[in-house]
């Protein structure tokens, strides 16, 4: 049995086991997924482990991005980009690193919510490495406009200043400077919500049918609560992006794409 797992610290509450089960049974395939916590100074080690035990490959979750990024032997071009990875796939002593976080994102927006991106205004909130994992495949997707917003301007200058000049029209801001301003698509990519915090957003972000996505799954966070209240036309948690990077992680290691409609609405009833 080709055998799969996810890791991260923590990782006890990670559904990523349960989705690729469902994808398995679904497409036929044989595998088993498990997950695995790594000590915060251990995740190289519990990777090498897993390779030595013939695991055919990994998801890797937070905080281990980064590492994983470093370990591998071979990175596509999207996880060059993204300066992270989160699917790690074993072959023959080589280890390849991608990272399909961008593209479940985009998938969500685009198939799942039916929104469009291209020629569309996009607020992007945060400069972390979740936002860094989905700025590629934002771009990819041809929106008018992209504005980074974070708490720390710098950082979203410096993401700014990392991209290849294209179609879309970049700038970078401070929350402050977010005044007057109307956006399409608004998405969350801060770690606010983890902590139950709200973002200092001005009223009036929202353009007429905008979507306002949070890439947090599993409760209304306080930026889906302000978005509710100033009247968002779409509101839309990071569950569904959960699923199609797994189902893109699912498609690399197995070269079979899955129906994730099923497993997303399996999932909401749960
Ligand atoms: P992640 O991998 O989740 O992106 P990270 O790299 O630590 O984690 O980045 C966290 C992001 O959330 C950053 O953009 C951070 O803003 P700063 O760069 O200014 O630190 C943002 N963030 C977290 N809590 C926030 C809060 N309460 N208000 C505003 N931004 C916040």
């Amino acid at each position: 049995m080709d055998r799969y797992a996810v890791i991260g610290h923590p990782v006890e509450h990670s559904k990523s086991p349960l989705i690729h089960a469902a994808f398995a049974q679904q497409t036929g395939q044989q595998l088993e997924y498990g997950k695995v916590q790594a000590p915060l100074d251990g995740f190289v080690a519990i990777v090498t482990d897993l390779q030595e035990k013939g695991y055919r490959g990994v998801n890797v979750t937070v905080p281990f991005k980064f590492e994983a990024y470093s370990l591998a032997t071979e990175l596509t071009p999207r996880a060059r980009d993204a300066g992270a990875v989160n699917t790690l796939t074993f072959t023959d002593g080589a280890i390849h690193g991608d990272n399909t976080d961008g593209v479940g994102l985009v998938r969500d927006i685009l198939q799942n919510l039916a929104f469009t991106l291209a020629g569309k205004r996009v607020l992007l909130l945060g400069a972390g490495g979740a936002a860094e994992g989905v700025l590629g495949p934002l771009l990819e997707a041809s929106p008018l406009s992209l504005c980074i917003a974070n708490r720390t301007v710098d950082k979203a200058e410096a993401m700014v200043a990392r991209v290849r000049p294209g179609q879309t029209s970049l700038d970078a801001r401070g929350f402050d400077a977010l005044a007057d301003q109307e956006f399409d698509v608004v998405i969350n990519a801060t770690s606010s919500g983890l902590h139950n915090e709200r973002l200092p957003l001005p009223s009036g972000l929202f353009a007429a049918d905008a979507l306002a996505y949070d890439m947090m799954y599993g409760r209304e966070t306080p930026f889906m609560r302000y978005a509710r209240e100033e009247g968002a036309s779409r509101i839309a948690d990071g569950l569904g992006m959960l699923v199609e990077q797994a189902a893109e992680a699912f498609y690399i290691w197995r070269r079979v794409r899955p129906d994730t409609a099923p497993v997303m609405a399996a999932l909401r009833a749960a």
